[in-house]
């Protein structure tokens, strides 16, 4: 099944729980918006594109819901909108969807409409990536090693993947490529997510911590850093907390370090500065699953996302092409 789509037979979203990976593959329905809310919120969905979807989606639960007058559908619209600030794709979607819905004349005509435009921006996905994979791939050498953060492949999205999605397509292509998998703390997409996939694909991956992408850099193990992005701005991207860490180290290293991003993930009217980065749980650092590593009353700071500025990224990828000159073409 894809990562996320929609069930015609039974009017409900169905998504792949990534919380339970990879330990269990388990489909969850949401047929309430709250339930699709609740899902955002925990991760059971996420990655930028993924949550793109997830918003068109939940619109249309919106228009199912029983009592509706037009400001509570907005401030349940509202709501799934910031159920996570920092990836533009989750406001993208609800737009899109929302916007499609106000052609209608009933509310039916609306939630038909909206389903209409949710199913296309999960169709497009698919197509976007599989681009982003064709430009992204001639840009990986047979031979290379690659270092990846957090999940950007199928799991992020509704299939193929940003990041992941260049280096499968590489690999269709024929190159030998590996990849060096960070586990990507505190939630762990990496090794259990990034890990998961790549393995499934027989793709060649180790695991190392985060805090090991200098070592192995300056090993000379790794010849391309290759990420996704939750949101581009102005003057750089938003990705999961560790990124900019990696493309400190890569440029030290003379190592290329690149982004993988749909279009659909660009906000560039917006500079940096008026981002909101979501701040997670004290409980994700203080507890490792049940258990429990580090004092209950330690001040906890717990950002889920960084920001790395163009001068250390060598191009952007994205469905149109490669945005080499980062400055001048955005
Ligand atoms: O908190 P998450 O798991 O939603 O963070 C996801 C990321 O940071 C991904 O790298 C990003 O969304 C790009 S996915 C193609």
């Amino acid at each position: 099944m894809r990562t996320i789509e929609w069930d015609d037979e039974k009017a409900v979203v169905k998504l792949v729980d990534q919380t339970l990976l990879p330990g269990e593959y388990k489909i969850v329905e949401c047929t309430q918006l709250d339930e699709l809310i609740e899902a955002i919120k925990r991760l059971a969905v996420r990655g930028a594109p993924a949550l793109g979807a997830a918003g068109a989606f939940g619109v249309v639960l919106a228009f199912m819901m029983k009592e509706q007058d037009e400001s509570k559908l907005k401030g349940e619209v509202e709501k799934l909108k910031k159920a996570r600030p920092t990836a533009v794709n989750l406001s993208y979607g609800v737009n899109r969807a929302w916007q499609a819905a106000m052609r209608g004349r009933s509310i039916q005509e609306m939630s038909s409409y909206a389903l209409e435009e949710a199913k296309r921006i999960a169709e497009e996905d698919v197509a976007v990536n599989k681009k982003i994979g064709e430009y992204g791939s001639a840009l990986l050498e047979d031979g290379d090693v690659v270092l990846t953060h957090c999940n950007a492949g199928r799991l992020a999205c509704v299939d193929w993947g940003t990041a992941l999605g260049v280096i499968r397509t590489a690999i269709e292509r024929g190159k030998r490529i590996e990849v060096i998998a960070c586990e990507t703390r505190p939630l762990n997409q990496g090794s259990r997510l990034t890990a998961w996939e790549l393995v499934q694909d027989k793709i060649p991956v180790t695991l190392i911590t985060d805090s090991m992408s200098a070592a192995v850099m300056r090993e000379g193990k790794v010849n391309k850093v290759l990420v996704g992005a939750d949101r581009v701005v102005k003057e750089g991207v938003f990705n999961k907390i560790g990124t900019y860490m990696h493309a400190v180290v890569a440029k030290v290293h003379g190592i290329p370090f690149y982004v993988a991003a749909p279009l659909s993930s660009f906000d560039t009217e917006r500079s940096y500065k008026e981002v909101e980065i979501e701040e997670r749980s004290p409980e994700e650092l203080l507890f490792f699953g049940k258990k429990q590593i580090a004092p209950l009353d330690v001040k906890v700071y717990n950002p889920a996302f960084d920001f790395t500025p163009f001068e250390l990224i060598e191009a952007v990828i994205t469905e149109k092409g490669v945005i080499h000159d980062l400055k001048e073409d955005i």
